[in-house]
C-alpha cells in the first residue's frame, strides 16, 4: 500500500492511530470501527484559523457539520474558534443539545421545512442561507410572527465548473442550490429580502462543489462574488457585508490524489479577496468558509475485521468484511476509491492483490477493487484511511447493519464518541397496527 503521509507503526509492525494500537482498538471497542484523530482535526481547525487571522475585514471558519456531526465534534470546533454550518432540525438539534454558541451557527437547504425555520428562528440562529424565492415569504412571516428581526445570507449560483465528481458538483448553473445571477433571479431575490422588514440581510453565499483540487475555481469565486456584490450595490445601493465561500477542498483518498495544504486554499482566496477589494477600492467584506471533508476526512480511519475470502480462480479474490455500504455509501455512491492496509502486519509484503466486499446483499458493494495487501487471513483488521468525513453521517442500517460505534483517539488515549447501535436500536421506533 502507498499511503501519501507518515503512517505511525510500532514494533510490532501494527499500524497506530492517535497513539493507540489499532489492534488492541478493534479488540476493545469492536469492529466494524469508526477512529478519529483529535490532533488531525484540531490541527486543520487550527490553520484556517490562522489563515484567516490577518485578513483586514476579518472572517470565520464553520464547521459543515454534514460531514460527521455528533455532539462530541460540537465541542471540539467550538473550543477552536470555529462556528458550524448545519442543514436540517436534525443538525441544528445535534448543535443546541451540544451548547453550541448558537450565533456562530448558519442553516442551510435548498428545501429546508417550515419547522426547521421556526426552529432556527426561535433557537436564535447566527443566518438562515435563503435558497429560494418561496422561503423569503415563509420565513418573514415565520419571524414576524416571532416577534424578531432574523439575519440572513442569499446564495447564489456563481455558475463555476469545478472538476469533481458530478454528484457532488452545486456551483453550476444547472442546480438544484441557490439563485441564478444571469438569469436576474438572484437580484430579484435580493430586492424581496430587503423589502421584509422581519429579514436583516448581510451576506451573499455560494458553494461550488466539494472534492476539489485546483485553486482556480476557487480564485474565480471570489471574483464572481465580488463582482456581484458590487453590482447589487450599483443596483440597488445595498452593500453585502459578508461573502461566504461554502467549502469543498479536497483531501487524499489515495497517493494520487494530490490536494493542497487545507489553508493554502484559503490563503490564494483571500490574496485575491485582498487584492481585488483595493483595486476597486471596496471595503473587504467579512469572510466565511465552510469546509467539511477537509477537516474531518483524513482524521478518520475504519477498522473492519476480514471474515470469508473467496477466490475465484484466474480471476479474483473477495475479501470480505465486517461492514459494507451501510457504514460507507460512498464507493457504491460516488465510484470513491480508498486506501486500505492489515492493522496488524503493516511491515509485511503486499504480495497479493485483493478485492474488498462488503457484507450487505448487494453485488455494488465493494469497498475497495484490487487493492494490495500482504497474505490476508480471516480475523485479520483490515484499516480504510480517509474516512472521516460523509461515513458516519451518511451511515444506514440497510441489511439491520447496526451504526458502528466512533472512536476519538489522542495522545494513547481512546474513548467512545458514539456507541455502537445495538439491535434494540434497530427496532426501538418499529411499531404494529392495532389490525395485526
Ligand atoms: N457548504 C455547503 C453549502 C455545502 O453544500 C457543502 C457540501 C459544504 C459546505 C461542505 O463541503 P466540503 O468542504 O465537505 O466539500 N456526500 C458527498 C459530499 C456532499 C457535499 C455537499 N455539500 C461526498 O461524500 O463526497
Amino acid at each position: 500500500m502507498t499511503h501519501w503521509g507518515n503512517l505511525s507503526i510500532n514494533e510490532k509492525g501494527h499500524l497506530i492511530l492517535g497513539g493507540c494500537d489499532a489492534i488492541d482498538l478493534a479488540a476493545r471497542f469492536g469492529t466494524p470501527l469508526y477512529v478519529m484523530e483529535e490532533d488531525t482535526i484540531r490541527g486543520v481547525c487550527r490553520g484556517y484559523v490562522r489563515a484567516i487571522n490577518g485578513y483586514p475585514g476579518g472572517g470565520k471558519a464553520l464547521f459543515a457539520g454534514k460531514a460527521f456531526l455528533i455532539t462530541a465534534m460540537c465541542k471540539i470546533i467550538e473550543s477552536e474558534g470555529l462556528g458550524l454550518d448545519v442543514v436540517s432540525g436534525g443538525e441544528l438539534y445535534v448543535a443546541m443539545n451540544a451548547g453550541f454558541d448558537l450565533k456562530n451557527v448558519y442553516l442551510h437547504g435548498n428545501n429546508k421545512t417550515p419547522e426547521d425555520l421556526r426552529m432556527a428562528v426561535k433557537a436564535g440562529i447566527g443566518r438562515i442561507v435563503i435558497d429560494s424565492a418561496n422561503e423569503i415569504g415563509l420565513l418573514a412571516g415565520i419571524a414576524k410572527e416571532l416577534g424578531r428581526i432574523q439575519d440572513v445570507s442569499v446564495r447564489i449560483k456563481p455558475g463555476i465548473e469545478a472538476h469533481t465528481h458530478e454528484y457532488i458538483k452545486t456551483g453550476q448553473v444547472d442546480s438544484k442550490f441557490g439563485f441564478g445571477i444571469g438569469d436576474g433571479q438572484g437580484m430579484r431575490a435580493v430586492r424581496d429580502i430587503l423589502a421584509q422588514p422581519s429579514l436583516s440581510l448581510i451576506g451573499l453565499h455560494c458553494h461550488i462543489g466539494s472534492q476539489i483540487f485546483e485553486l482556480q475555481p476557487f480564485r474565480d469565486a471570489v471574483d464572481v462574488m465580488l463582482n456581484y456584490m458590487l453590482k447589487v450595490e450599483q443596483e440597488t445601493g445595498f452593500v453585502f457585508s459578508e461573502i461566504n465561500f461554502g467549502g469543498g477542498y479536497g483531501i487524499h483518498y489515495t497517493a494520487e490524489d494530490a490536494p493542497l495544504r487545507p489553508d493554502e486554499y484559503v490563503k490564494t482566496m483571500l490574496d485575491e479577496l485582498t487584492a481585488l477589494c483595493n483595486k476597486k477600492g471596496v471595503t473587504p467584506p467579512f469572510f466565511v468558509i465552510e469546509p467539511g471533508r477537509s477537516i474531518v476526512g483524513e482524521a478518520g480511519t475504519t477498522l473492519y475485521t476480514v471474515g470469508d475470502i473467496k477466490t475465484i480462480p484466474d480471476i479474483r479474490t473477495y475479501v470480505s468484511v465486517d461492514g459494507s455500504m451501510a457504514d460507507n455509501p460512498r464507493p457504491a455512491l460516488y465510484q470513491a476509491v480508498y486506501t486500505c492496509a492489515l492493522a496488524g502486519k503493516m511491515d509485511a509484503p503486499e504480495e497479493t492483490v485483493v478485492s474488498i466486499a462488503g457484507r450487505t446483499c448487494e453485488s455494488g458493494d465493494m469497498l475497495i477493487w484490487n487493492a494490495k495487501l500482504p497474505e490476508t487471513q480471516a480475523g485479520d483488521v483490515l484499516a480504510v484511511f480517509s474516512t472521516g468525513a460523509y461515513n458516519y453521517s451518511m451511515a444506514s442500517n440497510y441489511n439491520k447493519l447496526p451504526h458502528p460505534a466512533v472512536v476519538l483517539v489522542k495522545d494513547g488515549r481512546a474513548e467512545l464518541m458514539v456507541k455502537r447501535q445495538s439491535y434494540d436500536d434497530l427496532i426501538k421506533n418499529d411499531v404494529i397496527p392495532s389490525w395485526l
